[in-house]
């Protein structure tokens, strides 16, 4: 591990506490639900959690009802995701009256918020567990300490620390994550994540290849590197462009490498080069803008101006061939006013997004953003939330047209039944493409020419590679 934290070896993960768990639930059949809310990162801590279920002897449940343990794994981004994990949990007291031996945990980052998981922690006496972030790798020892009949409350806080060899479930499929840091030092004003997921650390590389070649050995086709803000990735004197240049060489069996989220502060001149020169590196990059006017940015604390992020997606453009561009974009923040917003839509214009996700400002406790004056009325926050949308309804579509005869190859993801059953893969550019083809395909690597559009997804037929 790098920077100022050290590995530790996994304290919680003992195999002692695992063969405990072996030895008094192991024979038992018994099956785990896990319900995860908000980001790639939460949902790659489930598979965490699952693989660290696995090892004591549960097996996944289809639903709820058939589960032995439901472990809800929440998000504080916004509030929304807050007021949805109070309801959800509520829900599970029927269940319990049916189950008895039910267990019920709470964790992730809203759990991380000390006062918030007392509170739930207090409302729901039929919860047993709740954790925060920096106790996943204790998740045994704690789940012992409920088969014994406790309740258990663990929230420390803690800058973070970095825990190699935690057994992984991962979600079945040819795409999978791999983390290669955890936590924020950003403190964009309006965000809680600095706050509920430590300071940054990055994993040693040689930790991050050996990860990347069994999960290509596991037969997984397509990985993404996975860290708040992976373009700050330092370690072992590596920096990001240096790792996705060591992972492509060391394990070059791996088809697809994808990378999330880069902060546009952060984005380099070596990053761009690297995505230009490396094959297997895919051409596509997520890079939030959150605002089109500069003085929105300044308060969000984003280190960029709209110019010089737009200078970025010029050199991106010319570097990169048939590079896309996704973003997340926040509206009504504090003292946004019509032309900050005018100017965020003007953004989106020219930049010509192929995707975006777009949220009203939700203030989090704790936060700067959530003490400053002006807070924006709900109101104008969703009439500017629509209109946003509708500018991109317009754009990302519009962005389509260069499309149209174009041929690439996709990786095939599944069959929609939706209509006509079709065959959906992405381009190594994250675009999806639609197109007939027979269900064995799923899985394969396929060469495709575009014929049509709809909205964001692309329409075509299998060539000949
Ligand atoms: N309100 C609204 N959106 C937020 N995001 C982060 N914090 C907030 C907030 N307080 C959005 C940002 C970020 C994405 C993951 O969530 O756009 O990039
Ligand atoms: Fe939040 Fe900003 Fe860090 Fe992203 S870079 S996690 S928006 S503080």
């Amino acid at each position: 591990m790098c920077d100022n934290t050290s590995t530790k070896p996994c304290e919680g993960f003992s195999m002692d506490t695992v063969n405990e768990l072996r030895k008094r639930v192991g024979g038992l059949g018994l099956k785990y639900f896990i319900e995860t809310y908000g980001c790639q990162m939460n949902e790659h801590d489930s598979e965490k959690l699952a693989g660290m279920l696995r090892e004591c002897g549960y097996t996944k449940a289809e639903t709820k009802g058939e589960a032995d343990l439901i472990l809800f794994n929440t998000c504080c981004v916004r509030e929304h995701a807050e007021k949805r994990t109070f309801g959800n949990v509520g829900f599970i007291k029927e269940l319990k009256a049916e189950n008895p031996r039910l267990i019920l945990g709470v964790c992730g980052c809203m759990m991380q918020q000390k006062e918030v998981a007392k509170k739930l922690f207090d409302r729901f006496p039929f919860v047993d567990l709740v954790f925060g972030t920096h106790e996943l790798s204790r998740f045994p020892q704690m789940l012992l300490e409920v088969l014994d009949e406790a309740r258990v409350f663990q929230v420390t806080e803690s800058d973070g620390e970095v825990v190699e060899g935690l057994p992984v479930e991962r979600t079945e499929g040819f795409s999978t994550f791999v983390n290669i840091m955890y936590g924020c030092n950003n403190f964009c004003t309006y965000c809680i994540v600095p706050y509920v997921r430590g300071r940054e650390r990055s994993r040693r590389p040689a930790d991050i290849v050996n990860e990347v070649s069994k999960v290509v050995a596991a037969g997984y086709k397509e990985i993404t590197l996975l860290g708040q803000n992976v373009n700050s990735y330092s370690c072992d004197g590596l920096d990001f462009p240096a790792l996705l240049r060591l992972v492509c060489s060391e394990v070059p069996q791996l088809k697809r490498l994808r990378f999330m989220t880069s902060h546009p502060k952060d984005l380099s001149d070596g990053l761009i080069k690297a995505m230009s020169e490396l094959d297997n590196l895919c051409k596509h990059i997520h890079l939030p803008v959150q605002s089109g006017s500069d003085r929105i940015l300044k308060a969000m604390n984003r280190r960029y101006t709209s110019g010089a992020y737009l200078e970025l997606v010029d050199k991106l453009r010319s570097a990169v061939a048939n590079v896309e561009i996704t973003t997340d974009i926040i509206v009504g923040f504090p003292g946004e006013t019509e032309e900050d917003f005018e100017a965020t839509c003007e953004l989106v214009r020219k930049v010509g997004y192929s995707n975006a996700y777009t949220f009203a400002y939700s203030p989090r406790a704790g936060t700067i953003a959530a003490r400053m004056e002006d807070q924006i009325p709900e109101e104008v926050k969703k009439r500017r939330l629509n209109q946003l949308n509708a500018v991109l309804a317009e754009t990302i579509p519009s962005n389509n047209d260069k499309y149209i005869g174009f041929e690439g190859e996709i990786l095939v993801e599944g069959v929609d039944h939706r209509g006509e059953p079709l065959l959906f893969g992405k381009l190594s550019n994250f675009k999806m493409v639609y197109v007939e083809g027979d269900e064995s395909l799923v899985g394969s690597f396929l060469n495709v020419k575009v014929d049509g559009y709809r909205f964001n997804s692309l329409f075509g037929h299998i060539i000949q590679g």
